[in-house]
């Protein structure tokens, strides 16, 4: 800590040391690896450690929240995302939600954006999967630090040495496991801590409904436990050992290699390491960089990003929600903040902390927390909040969509509330909103990276702005940013169009798919057509 750091650390209530406490991550998985399972586990590892007293020596058992769920299930989609907040080892993990579904929406991206280190988590059977490769991707532009777990190895899977070339070849990432099975996948007996040789034991619980009971042996009780089993996993760690795959704190930073544990998230195995090896090599929130270049250190005054926000979540209240990172400072309910976008006030007397249906009052949060801001007409996704001196983050890329429709309202006669809701939709970043005078304000154009922001966008036109609509599908799947000099000559040729994005008046063109797209800029060099940034990755061209 530098003498500067340690001065504002007193001026600011400890606002350094807070930060230092905390992690804030996400899970990346493909459905069904058990990102659900997984979440459930790490907070009731926690709180039965905490409860137990095997780290504080005191506290009461925290309540573990699981009923997003249900919420997701009931509203068939998943569009809900918060974070949960587990006290663990003097430590505050905030886990973001991501959405859950198969998939693709910005909200994923955004929530990428807001946590410093992710988790990835394969099934045992079925290692690097689409999903987990395209959250991968917007891990390793933004060189955000990966965790890998591999998950149910209490079923039969593949080899771990298998899984561990797999994550090198296919993504380039070097696994340095920190921990490695004994049995094979399927026969799940313990693990071996490869910093200390020791050997955990893992016996069931019914149902994994609390914590795996664990058995600690030396080297040689578990030779003579475990017979065989220990034999291969002493030669596989020799193997290990001989190439060299050992954590390296400077690469695992900047996104280069990913320490490796092996577990099982239903039985909770292997959970509790999950959660030291967050709490001891998870990088804590940063001085974060500034639009102006500049940085905003971790103890100057508050500031904030919104990295999503949420309407109507409560359909009691209709309300809509900004979460906000807490990038520097102290936050206390009831501060006036500056929103950095208009230079007006914002007041913050209704802040929650939010997780799926659970909500609580918070009252005061520190770098790397989430707050969630009731109210939040004003603001947008990327909007910063601060207090003291003036600062704007930097703000959040948007995606290149892949999906394109019309929509119109099938009730003309309410088509102000079509245009109020579509309005709402586009502020919200659920979709993107297209226009161009030949398509007119009647029929604007959506735009997503994944299908299934439609339905969302379909749902709530109905349910909230009772305004039902039609969707009609675009035949295009590419789209480009261009200049008003290109766009007339865009518009004559065939397979493109040139809109305009409503939230920041970018020209879009839109193109039927790659390979028009290629004959176009084979045929009209002089055209401009840049690839646009999803989640900070270049699209492939
Ligand atoms: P997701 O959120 O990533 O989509 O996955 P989720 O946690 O829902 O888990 C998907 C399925 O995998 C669930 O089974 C879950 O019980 C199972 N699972 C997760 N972790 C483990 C593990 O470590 N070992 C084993 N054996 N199974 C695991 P399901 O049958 O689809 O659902 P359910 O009926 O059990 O709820």
């Amino acid at each position: 800590m530098t003498a500067t750091a340690v001065d504002k650390n007193e001026g600011t209530g400890g606002v350094v040391t807070e930060a230092a406490r905390r992690r804030t991550f996400a899970v990346i998985s493909h459905p069904d690896a058990g990102k659900s399972t997984l979440t459930e586990a790490l907070a009731l590892h926690a709180a039965a450690i905490t409860s137990a007293g095997a780290v504080h020596g005191k506290g009461e058992r925290r309540g573990v929240t699981s009923d997003w769920m249900e919420m997701e299930q009931a509203r068939g989609i998943s569009i809900t995302s918060a974070a949960l907040r587990i006290e663990y080892d003097d430590c505050v993990l905030n886990l973001l939600d991501t959405p859950g579904h198969a998939d693709f929406s910005e909200d994923t991206y955004r929530v990428l954006a807001a946590v410093d280190c992710a988790i990835m988590l394969l099934d045992s059977a079925k290692g690097l999967e689409a999903q987990t490769l395209k959250l991968f991707d917007v891990c390793r532009n933004r060189r955000t630090p990966v965790i890998t777990f591999v998950n149910k190895w209490d079923r039969p899977g593949r080899e771990p040495l298998e899984l561990l070339d797999e994550i090198e070849q296919r993504i380039g990432l070097r696994p340095t496991p920190l921990n490695w099975p004994v049995g094979i996948a399927g026969d799940f007996r313990g693990l071996v801590d490869r910093a200390t040789g020791g050997y955990t034991k893992f016996h069931r619980t019914p149902g994994g409904a609390t914590r795996a009971q664990e058995e600690h042996l030396t080297r040689e009780q578990a030779a003579e436990v475990e017979q065989q089993a220990w034999a291969d996993t002493v030669d596989e760690l020799d193997l290990i050992e001989e190439i060299g795959a050992n954590y390296d704190e400077a690469s695992f930073r900047s996104g280069h290699s990913t320490p490796v544990l092996f577990g099982a998230a239903l039985p909770n195995f292997g959970v509790g390491a999950l959660l030291d090896t967050l709490v001891r090599l998870a990088p804590a929130p940063a001085d974060q960089p500034d639009a102006k270049g500049g940085t905003r250190e971790i103890g100057s005054p508050f500031s904030g990003q919104v990295f999503k926000m949420q309407a109507n979540m409560d359909k009691a209240h209709r309300d809509r929600m900004a979460f906000v990172r807490v990038c520097s400072g102290q936050f206390e309910r009831g501060m006036v903040l500056t929103h950095a976008a208009t230079g007006r006030p914002f007041a913050t007397k209704y802040s929650q902390a939010v997780f799926g249906s659970e909500r609580s009052t918070i009252d005061t949060a520190y770098p790397g927390d989430v707050i969630a801001l009731v109210n939040a007409q004003a603001l947008r996704v990327g909007d910063t909040l601060y207090e003291g001196p003036k600062v704007e983050f930097p703000p959040i890329p948007s995606f290149a969509p892949e999906n394109f429709m019309v929509a119109r309202a099938k009730d003309s006669g309410r088509y102000k509330q079509f245009r109020r809701g579509i309005e709402q939709l586009d502020s919200e970043g659920v979709v993107q909103v297209l226009v161009s005078d030949v398509r007119g304000e009647q029929a604007p154009v959506l735009a997503a990276v994944g299908p299934l922001q439609f339905d969302v966008v379909k749902h709530r036109m109905e349910q909230e702005f009772n305004a039902p609509i039609e969707l009609s599908t675009l035949d295009y799947n590419v789209a480009r940013r261009t200049t008003p000099e290109s766009a007339p000559k865009i518009h004559g040729l065939s397979g493109a169009e040139v809109l305009t994005r409503r939230q920041d008046s970018e020209l879009l063109a839109l193109i039927h798919n790659k390979w028009r797209l290629r004959v176009i800029e084979r045929d009209h060099p002089d055209l401009v057509l840049e690839a646009l940034l999803a989640g900070g990755v270049e699209e492939e061209s």
